[in-house]
């Protein structure tokens, strides 16, 4: 699946790992921390079987949701610090700036540089176009991951072990459909990588 970015970070991984889920430990309840581990498995195992690099992705998926339990206030103040621009979507609900918040503090905090990592990291909630195949992982591993409970999900876990985009295809459709039966819109940044998706199979 293409190459991946090689500086610092592999040689720092093994105890990156440890600091990361320190940190996850650390900010999140019980439920969470597990959804976390799970998230990290899952990812670990679907970066195994595609090809991607295992170690890297579960950094990604351990540090995904460390914002997570941040209230929406401090969402928001972090936000302002860090530089991050809250879209509508996010000023309507701060939880969604969790990712790009969580992002920055992996930054911040454990000194991560890599692109793959952070990319993932910041856009877990909705996706994006283009997305990386590091990220991609962690998207399709958070939904799917051992706790997950929801009539799909079976199908989507073999789905994901077969091929990681289809998988998230089916996932953005499902989140589209479900949206619309609520009358709520969908992000852009999902719809742009249902759109991308769409355009990739056919292409
Ligand atoms: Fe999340
Ligand atoms: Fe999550």
């Amino acid at each position: 699946m293409g190459s991946h970015t090689e500086n610092h970070t592999e040689k720092a991984l093994p105890a990156l790992l440890q600091r990361a889920d320190g940190l996850a430990r650390a900010r999140l309840s019980d439920r969470r921390y597990t959804h976390t581990l799970g998230v990290a498995d899952t990812a670990e195992r679907l970066a195994k079987l595609h090809g991607l690099p295992p170690q890297k992705t579960r950094l990604a998926a351990l540090l995904h949701d460390v914002s997570r339990e941040s209230g929406p206030d401090e969402l928001l103040q972090s936000a302002g610090r860090y530089g991050i621009k809250p879209d509508e979507f996010a000023r309507e609900s701060p939880i969604m700036l969790h990712g790009p918040v969580a992002a920055e503090e992996a930054r911040r905090e454990l000194g991560i540089q890599d692109p793959e990592v952070l990319g993932a990291i910041r856009i877990h909630t909705t996706g994006a176009p283009e997305i990386g195949s590091v990220a991609l992982a962690v998207y399709v591993a958070d939904k799917i991951e051992p706790g997950r409970d929801y009539p799909s999900v079976e199908k989507l876990r073999e789905l994901a072990a077969r091929d990681l985009y289809e998988a998230a295809t089916s996932i953005l459709r499902a989140t589209e459909s479900h949206n619309e039966d609520q009358g709520r819109p969908t992000h852009p940044d999902s719809r742009r990588m249902l759109a991308w998706l769409e355009a990739r199979e056919a292409g």
